[in-house]
């Protein structure tokens, strides 16, 4: 019995044995790891990825089996103790070019491998933050993180290397460095693969941790040495292996290529050689210099072409005001249309000076001259052929005349076509005439009426082409401050019959001013413009509108009713009272009934009359008429040519046209 005793008692006091264990692993089997989350071996070469590029996962990978590392020291007071342990391992991480890499990659000893309540991100699938730092969790984390550290804790910079109790913040960081003669700073990141020691003295509770990149020795100082009592969070069996998540927006690969491990003792070297290949790391993360170069100017190229996007994209938001269509580039006559809604403060009402027919005239001032313009705004415009339509507002362009209102420009706006015309203060021809508290006296009108004159006589026969102006009418005629008169709208009526499905049925002018002729053929020309001037001419000494909006009074009839009766100085605007002179005012109302003889061709040409105006030539002789008894007398003039019959037809037309008149009206 007593060596039997002896035996337990030597046992009993001999010191513990240390229990050594030690594995080593050149890429990885599936049968030496527990895998857990998102990780899992790539096939061939067993390279472990704990995590792919994705957002929000995690993954685990312990030796799978649990690792005893307390151990019990002898008597008297037997005291608990951690055992020394060593490891050496290989990761890779691989960020994507962005930056947005994350989020880290820790050597974990834990007492169980599954932690189902736990949070990815900064949490490494590990913790939660409920129980972060914990001291019931067990963990202990070595961590190689990437990002910054989680909230004000200190590990706060990105690329560092931590030793954490019990939850994520760190027990000591520092930033990833390693020892090469001086201290060398790496991004963990940018290296192919990293290397890294884990040292722990269970005598001196020395931490050590280093690391260098793949290639390098191992460095003689470490990146982190420090006393560190683990005790409180080592239970006596833990489990040894890895743990790395991605977060919300970041997201990189984590790798382990090998891992060696030993209790109470030095962990075997890895061959390099026998390591997986690190996996490829993203294009543009290299380091090379070349690579640098490659990419400075390729982010040169894409911040270029950035900031052409940005100027075509405000390009095309400043031409959505500004459509152009390519034959509208070389058009001089072209306004832009910003420059017209800066002009007329954005077309609002209080620039309106005009509502006609087709649009709307606002007043404004262009921003680059700071001249006063009339701008015509003709909605929902009825040209097709917008092309020949601007190569004739680009020939109406050129002309000039001091009675005309000259067309400064044009610009087309979506559907709305904008004309730009001089601005003329005093209003139109029509509204002065009719204006109870305001009269123009005789030498005015007379004035006025040569002006028109001579402006008609510029379209029909002074410019390169003939104009015919088709809307002579006194709403058409612009007043200026020394009772000039500008004719407006000229050439448009021919542009608005362009649109007309069949040219002989249309039928553009003003009731009251159409020639007869004109309701046949719809052919206007030169002497149909005559015949509307001659009722101007009636209407000016008249005052009074060529037909009473109720119809039954037509100028032209009474005028002529008048002057077979010999008494042709009646119709006389009786706001003129007796002050006129009576020589020109009969002048004035028999050319007017000269001009609108039925037949054009009796109709004199603008030439003529402008030299009748001027008193150059007398009125053709009577003698010429039928009526040859009665020469020069105004009664005789009055049974002209065809004149009766023509006044019946024309009477006869307006009141047949109602709706086939197209009446431009304008609001200049
Ligand atoms: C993995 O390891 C087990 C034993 O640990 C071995 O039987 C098996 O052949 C290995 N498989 C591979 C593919 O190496
Ligand atoms: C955190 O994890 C613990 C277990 O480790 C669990 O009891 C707790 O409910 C979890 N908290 C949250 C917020 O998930
Ligand atoms: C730590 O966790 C345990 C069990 O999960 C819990 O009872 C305890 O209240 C927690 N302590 C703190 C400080 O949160
Ligand atoms: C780090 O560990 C030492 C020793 O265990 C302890 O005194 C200290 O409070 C710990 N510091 C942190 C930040 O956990
Ligand atoms: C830890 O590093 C120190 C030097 O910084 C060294 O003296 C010590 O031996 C190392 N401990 C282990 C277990 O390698
Ligand atoms: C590493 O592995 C290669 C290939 O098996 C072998 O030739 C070489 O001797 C090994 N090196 C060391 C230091 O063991």
């Amino acid at each position: 019995m007593a060596p039997k005793i002896l035996c337990l008692l030597i046992v009993l006091f001999l010191p513990v044995s240390s229990f050594a264990f030690s594995f080593q692993f050149h890429g990885f089997n599936q049968s030496d790891l527990t895998l857990e989350g998102d990780s899992k071996i790539v096939k061939p070469k067993g390279t472990l990825e704990l995590t792919k590029r994705v957002n929000n996962i995690f993954g685990h990978a312990f030796y799978n089996k649990h690792i005893k590392i307390i151990e019990k020291t002898n008597a008297p007071s037997p005291q608990p103790k951690v055992s020394s342990f060593s490891t050496c391992f290989v990761f890779s991480i691989v960020s994507p070019s962005s930056g947005l890499g994350g989020f880290g990659l820790a050597f974990t000893v834990a007492p169980k491998t599954h932690f189902p309540e736990a949070e990815g991100g900064h949490f490494l699938g590990l913790f939660n933050s409920s129980n972060d730092m914990n001291a019931s969790n067990h963990i202990l984390v070595v961590e190689f993180d990437t990002v910054n550290g989680y909230k004000g804790n200190v590990d706060t910079k990105g690329n560092h290397v931590g030793v954490n109790l019990n939850g994520m913040s760190s027990n000591v960081t520092q930033p990833a460095a390693y020892e090469k003669g001086t201290n060398e700073d790496f991004n963990m990141e940018d290296a192919d693969a990293v290397c890294a020691w884990i040292e722990y003295d269970g005598e001196t509770e020395i931490f050590n941790v280093t690391i260098a990149p793949l290639g390098e020795l191992k460095p003689s100082k470490p990146l982190i040495s420090k006393v560190i009592d683990i005790k409180s969070v080592m239970r006596e069996n833990m489990y040894f292996g890895f743990s790395a998540s991605t977060g919300q927006r970041k997201a990189s690969s984590h790798y382990i290529l090998g891992w060696s491990f030993a209790v109470n003792g030095v962990a075997p070297p890895l061959n390099v050689s026998l390591l997986p290949k690190p996996p490829p790391k993203e294009k543009g993360s290299s380091s090379s210099p070349w690579f640098k170069v490659v990419v400075g100017i390729l982010s040169a190229s894409t911040f270029i072409l950035l900031c052409l996007l940005l100027l075509v994209t405000l390009y095309k938001r400043y031409m959505r005001f500004e459509t152009l269509e390519d034959w509208e580039m070389d058009c001089p006559h072209r306004f832009s249309y910003r420059d017209l809604h800066i002009a007329t403060k954005g077309f609002i009402d209080s620039q309106l000076i005009g509502v006609g027919g087709f649009g709307s005239v606002y007043k404004g001032v262009l921003p680059s001259t700071g001249t006063e313009v009339a701008v015509k705004k003709i909605m929902r415009s009825p040209m097709n052929g917008m092309r020949e339509f601007a190569a004739e507002i680009e020939s109406l362009g050129r002309l000039r005349h001091k009675n005309l209102v000259n067309l400064q420009g044009w610009c087309k706006h979506k559907n709305d076509l904008l004309l730009v015309y001089d601005y003329i203060p005093n209003g139109s021809l029509d509204s002065l005439l009719l204006n109870k508290t305001f009269a123009l006296d005789w030498d005015q009108r007379f004035n006025i009426l040569k002006g028109v004159a001579a402006g008609l006589l510029y379209l029909h026969e002074e410019w390169e082409k003939v104009v015919i102006h088709r809307d002579v009418k006194s709403s058409n005629i612009l007043i200026d401050g020394d009772f000039n008169a500008h004719l407006g709208d000229f050439g448009l009526a021919r542009l608005y019959s362009h649109d007309q499905v069949s040219h002989t049925t249309s039928v553009v002018g003003t009731i009251g001013y159409i020639a007869p002729e004109l309701t046949r053929t719809g052919k206007a020309s030169t002497s149909s413009d005559v015949y509307a001037f001659g009722v101007l001419l009636l209407e000016v000494v008249a005052g009074r509108r060529p037909v009473h909006s109720s119809g039954q009074f037509l100028l032209l009839d009474w005028v002529l009713e008048n002057c077979q009766l010999g008494q042709i100085l009646e119709v006389v605007d009786p706001k003129l009272g007796s002050v006129y002179d009576e020589e020109q005012v009969e002048l004035v109302l028999k050319l007017g009934l000269l001009c609108t003889q039925h037949k054009a061709d009796y109709r004199p040409s603008m030439k003529q009359l402008t030299r009748y105006l001027n008193f150059d030539d007398p009125l053709p002789g009577i003698s010429e008429s039928r009526h040859s008894a009665s020469q020069s007398s105004p009664t005789s003039f009055c049974f002209l040519e065809g004149m009766s019959t023509g006044l019946i037809a024309s009477s006869q037309s307006v009141s047949s046209f109602g709706r086939s008149t197209m009446s431009i009206e304008t609001g200049i």
